[in-house]
């Protein structure tokens, strides 16, 4: 199976705090997004392509020398449905991916490809939910727990065959947005199948996550 990359790393970061667009933020002095890179060739992609925000190309240039970019869009949607139609020309498979997970374990990405191998045309990796997860009203009043032991934390990179990817964003309405592919796929009616996913494939979000991520490489 040939599998390529999207590697979502067109957000501006604003939650950071940092004056860096989120995906050239150091991490023991590289850029996330070359962590992230390099996690998915490690996990056995064959090649990546990136959507950076078109602005700042030239610098995105200089951090991933010999890394295929694309314009990236105004939301996260927009940003990989411009990768997907760079890509359209690569692999049988498409693994998306987030710029913010840098340390995303190679097994997670191996654990994604193995069930694309193994026929499915959709899969996540998935952790449980630890917390009690309630709903809430608009005046933050709780309105009923979830159960939890039916709930998932959803990770990146996710996994596709890529012409049912290619399908469910070609169907899917101009100017929607969803946080993930699953989404996009699942509003067409794919089963999405879950894979174990890492707490080390967190999401930097915000300053005290990139503090952890900085220990975690440091040992
Ligand atoms: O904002 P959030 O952390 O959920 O973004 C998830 C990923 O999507 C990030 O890696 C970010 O760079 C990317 N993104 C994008 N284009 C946007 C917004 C977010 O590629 N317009």
């Amino acid at each position: 199976m040939h599998a390529v990359g999207i590697v979502a790393a067109a957000g501006s970061g604003l939650r950071l705090g940092a004056d860096l667009p989120k995906a050239l933020v150091p991490l023991a002095g590289r850029p996330l997004v070359a962590w992230s890179v390099d996690a998915l060739l490690a996990g056995g992609v064959a090649e990546v392509v990136v959507a950076v925000p078109a602005e700042q190309r030239a610098a995105f240039e200089t951090a991933l020398p010999g890394v295929r970019l694309v314009d990236g869009g105004a939301t996260r949607t927009a940003s990989v449905r411009a990768a997907l139609s760079a890509a359209h020309d690569l692999g049988d498979a498409v693994l998306v991916h987030d710029a913010a997970r840098p340390l995303t374990p190679p097994e997670v990405v191996a654990r994604v490809l193995a069930a694309l191998d193994g026929g499915a045309r959709a899969v996540v990796p998935v952790l449980p939910v630890v917390d009690t997860t309630v709903a809430v009203d608009a005046d933050g009043v709780i309105t009923g727990a979830l159960p939890r032991e039916q709930l998932r934390r959803v990770q990146t990179p996710q996994g596709f065959d890529r012409a049912t990817l290619v399908e469910a964003y070609g169907r899917l309405p101009a100017g929607a947005e969803l946080t993930d592919d699953a989404a996009v796929v699942h509003s067409i009616g794919v089963p999405v199948r879950t894979v174990a996913g890492d707490e080390r494939a967190a999401k930097i979000t915000v300053a005290h996550d990139l503090a952890l991520a900085e220990k975690q490489v440091r040992g």
